[in-house]
């Protein structure tokens, strides 16, 4: 049993997703929430860039007293997790795209992928399409812009269909009946794309299944909360961008009023 709290970061907003499983998967643990939107996206930027900024955010939330943290993006996983588990003495869960479960749910053998520019590119990716695609036909695709619009809080705005449509058509084009979010910011577009693809492709997200790992690294670690301390869950919000901007992002994303801090 321990109270500390649970770290989760993103380049920016898109790790909200994930902090949304995590509540309910894990109601009774408090969350330090980290948001980089001064520097989002991360999508485009080199991996030096990613890990300087992950590192820090990393530092950050261990000096706050985490006790495990959750790298709620696709992009600073691949190019981060597998130094970050050597270099810091405290568990790491990173998500990535899902590849596994899109080729159990497929029927036709092939999947579309929707990811940032840096992941796609990412060695981590390469092994894990060569683990576990060889029998199917992937789909690639870049969404440059597209995150940005989750940033600023516009999940349904024409410029976010038109970038959507853009990057669907051609996968659609290509009879896929499977499409994986592979960047935690799409899972806000899951109502948009359903529309796009007149829920005739079955979309795969991961955010449920990463606080459900989440939840097995705590057992297996000794570290859940279950609440039997009787002190109630706290979740707290940071960014190093404007906190006004990220506050209104997430009351448009989450339906939620929350105190956005300020992290430099
Ligand atoms: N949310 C991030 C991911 O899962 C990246 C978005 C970005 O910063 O480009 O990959």
């Amino acid at each position: 049993m321990n109270t500390d709290p649970v770290g989760i970061f993103d380049s920016g907003l898109g790790g909200l997703s994930v902090l949304q499983q995590v509540r309910k998967v894990l109601p009774e643990e408090s969350i330090l929430y980290v948001a980089d939107s001064g520097h989002a996206p991360y999508g485009c930027k080199d991996t030096p860039f990613v890990e300087q900024r992950s590192r820090f955010i990393t530092e950050r939330l261990i000096e706050q007293g985490v006790k495990i943290i959750v790298i709620a993006c696709n992009t600073a996983t691949a190019s981060t997790i597998e130094k970050f588990r050597q270099d810091y003495g405290i568990p790491f869960v990173g998500v990535e795209p899902g590849i596994k479960p899109a080729v159990q749910l497929s029927r036709n053998g092939k999947i579309g992928v929707l990811a940032t520019e840096a992941t796609l590119a990412s060695e981590r990716y390469k092994q894990l399409t060569h683990r576990f695609a060889s029998a199917v036909q992937l789909y690639n695709q870049a969404c440059p812009g597209l995150a940005d619009q989750v940033e600023y809080g516009q999940p349904d705005s024409s410029k976010t269909k038109i970038l959507l449509t853009q990057y669907i058509n051609p996968l659609a084009a290509e009879n896929i009946d499977t499409l994986v979010l592979g960047c935690t910011h799409y899972s806000f577009l899951s109502k948009a794309i359903k529309k796009i693809t007149n829920e005739e492709i079955t979309i795969v997200d991961t955010s449920q299944a990463v606080a459900e790992q989440l939840k097995r690294v705590l057992q297996r670690e000794l570290l859940q909360n279950t609440g039997a301390s009787g002190i109630k869950p706290d979740v707290r919000y940071y960014s190093t961008g404007s906190i006004t901007k990220t506050a209104r992002a997430i009351k448009t994303l989450m339906h939620l009023d929350v105190d956005v801090s300020e992290l430099c």
